[in-house]
C-alpha cells in the first residue's frame, strides 16, 4: 500500500502558509488491512481511519458517483485498485488535488501548482457539480485567499448547477458553516462578492439585498472581532424581517442571531445619548439587557464603533461604568427582605437607574 499527503495541507504548504491539519490518502489497501495495522475506522459512509498514534485521518482512495440529489445521493467505491489519479479527480479544485508521496514527490495530474501560481480556483472535473457545498467553499477560499479569482469554466459550471436546481440540495448547516468560517477569514467580504460574481447570491441569500460595506468588515478583521460581531455587521443594511429570514433559513446560532437583531437598535442607542434623556437611556439599556449582561453591552458597543468609527470610545466606557455601578449600588435583595412587593421593587429599580444616569451626565 502507498500513502500520500493530500488536500489542504499541500496547498497551504505550497502557498507558504502554516499547515493546520494533514489528510492522508491510502492506495492499494482494504479496511481489513487498515484495522489489522491498528488504524481505527471512523467514517460512517466511506472508509476513513485514524492513525493509532498521530490520530490524523487516513482515507482509502475512492471514487464517488452521484445517483440522486442531496447528500445521501452518493455511492462510493473504495477498493485496492482505485488509483491516486482517480481519487484526485473526484476532488473540488485543482489546488486541492495535489498529492505528495512519502519520498516527497509531487503528483499533480490536474496542474494545481500552475493554478496556485496563477491564483485561480478551477474545478478538477465535471464531478465538481455533484456537491453544491463546493460553490460555497470557493467563496470561503476567496475570503482566505483574496487575490484568487474563479476560472471562467468553473463559473460556467456553477451556472449550470444553479439552473439544474442542484444548489437547492444545500442543507442549512453546511451553508452556515461555510459562511461563518468565511466571516472569520482575512477578507470576509470576498465571500459575498464571489457568490455575487458567480451568480448565486440571490438564490442563496435573497434577504441580503445590500451587501455589507468592505470598510466596516475590514475594521472588524483589524480588531480580530468575534463571529457574532462580524455576522451582525453583515446584517448592516438588512431590515428586521430580512435578518429573521437569514436566521431561520440557515439556523444561525443564538449568540450571532441575538447580536444581529440588537444591531437594529443602534440608531436609537446613538440618539438617546445625543439627547441625554435619562428615561430613554434607561429603557434602551433595558432593551439591550445591558443592566444584567454588561458583556453583551460591550459586544454591542464594539459593533457601534465599527459601524461608526467617529463614535467616541470614551462615551462607551462611560456607559459600561454606569452599568457596572448600577449592578453594585442598586440592591433589590434588601427591598425583597423588607417585604416590598415585586412590582414596587421593579419600579424602584427603574427609578434608581434613572437617578444614576442623571448623576452620570
Ligand atoms: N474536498 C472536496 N470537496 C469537498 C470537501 C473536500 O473535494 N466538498 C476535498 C479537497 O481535496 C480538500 C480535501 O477534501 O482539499 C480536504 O477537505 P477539507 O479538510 O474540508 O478542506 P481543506 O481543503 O483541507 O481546507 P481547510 O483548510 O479549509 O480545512
Amino acid at each position: 500500500m502507498d500513502i500520500y499527503l493530500v488536500g489542504g495541507a499541500i496547498r497551504d504548504a505550497l502557498l507558504g502558509l502554516p499547515v493546520r491539519e494533514r489528510d492522508w490518502m491510502v492506495v492499494g489497501s482494504t479496511p481489513e488491512a487498515m484495522e489489522a495495522q491498528g488504524f481505527e475506522a471512523v467514517g460512517q459512509s466511506f472508509p476513513v481511519f485514524l492513525h493509532p498514534t498521530t490520530h490524523e485521518e487516513y482515507a482509502l482512495a475512492r471514487t464517488e458517483r452521484k445517483v440522486a440529489l442531496g447528500y445521501k445521493g452518493f455511492v462510493f467505491h473504495a477498493a485496492p485498485e482505485v488509483t491516486l489519479e482517480e481519487d484526485l479527480k473526484r476532488r473540488d479544485l485543482t489546488i486541492n488535488a495535489i498529492a505528495q508521496s512519502a519520498e516527497g514527490e509531487m503528483i499533480d495530474p490536474y496542474h494545481g501548482r500552475d493554478d496556485l501560481k496563477r491564483r485561480v480556483f478551477r474545478h478538477v472535473s465535471e464531478a465538481f457539480a455533484e456537491d453544491p457545498v463546493r460553490v460555497l467553499r470557493i467563496a470561503r477560499f476567496s475570503a482566505r485567499f483574496p487575490d484568487f479569482t474563479v476560472h471562467l469554466s468553473t463559473k460556467e459550471l456553477i451556472h449550470k448547477m444553479l439552473e439544474s436546481g442542484e444548489l437547492n440540495a444545500l442543507v442549512p448547516e453546511r451553508v452556515w458553516k461555510e459562511c461563518s468560517r468565511a466571516l472569520m477569514e482575512q477578507a470576509p467580504w470576498r465571500f459575498f462578492d464571489v457568490l455575487t460574481e458567480v451568480g448565486v447570491m440571490s438564490a442563496l441569500f435573497p434577504m441580503l439585498t445590500q451587501l455589507p460595506s468592505k470598510e466596516t468588515l475590514a475594521r472588524a478583521v483589524a480588531v480580530d472581532a468575534a463571529l457574532p460581531v462580524r455576522f451582525a455587521l453583515t446584517c448592516e443594511y438588512m431590515k428586521a424581517k430580512e435578518i429573521d429570514a437569514f436566521i431561520v433559513q440557515y439556523h444561525v446560532p443564538n449568540a450571532c442571531a441575538e447580536l444581529a437583531k440588537l444591531s437594529l437598535l443602534i440608531p436609537a442607542y446613538l440618539d438617546c445619548w445625543r439627547h441625554k434623556h435619562a428615561e430613554l437611556i434607561s429603557q434602551c439599556l433595558s432593551t439591550l439587557d445591558a443592566w444584567r449582561r454588561p458583556g453583551r453591552l460591550a459586544s454591542f458597543q464594539l459593533l457601534v464603533r465599527l459601524r461608526y468609527p467617529e463614535h467616541r470610545r470614551q462615551d462607551d466606557q462611560h456607559v459600561l461604568s454606569l452599568v457596572e455601578e448600577a449592578q453594585e449600588s442598586i440592591d433589590a435583595s434588601q427591598w425583597a427582605k423588607d417585604g416590598v412587593p415585586g412590582q414596587e421593587i421593579g419600579k424602584r429599580i427603574q427609578a434608581a437607574r434613572v437617578e444614576l444616569i442623571k448623576h452620570y451626565f
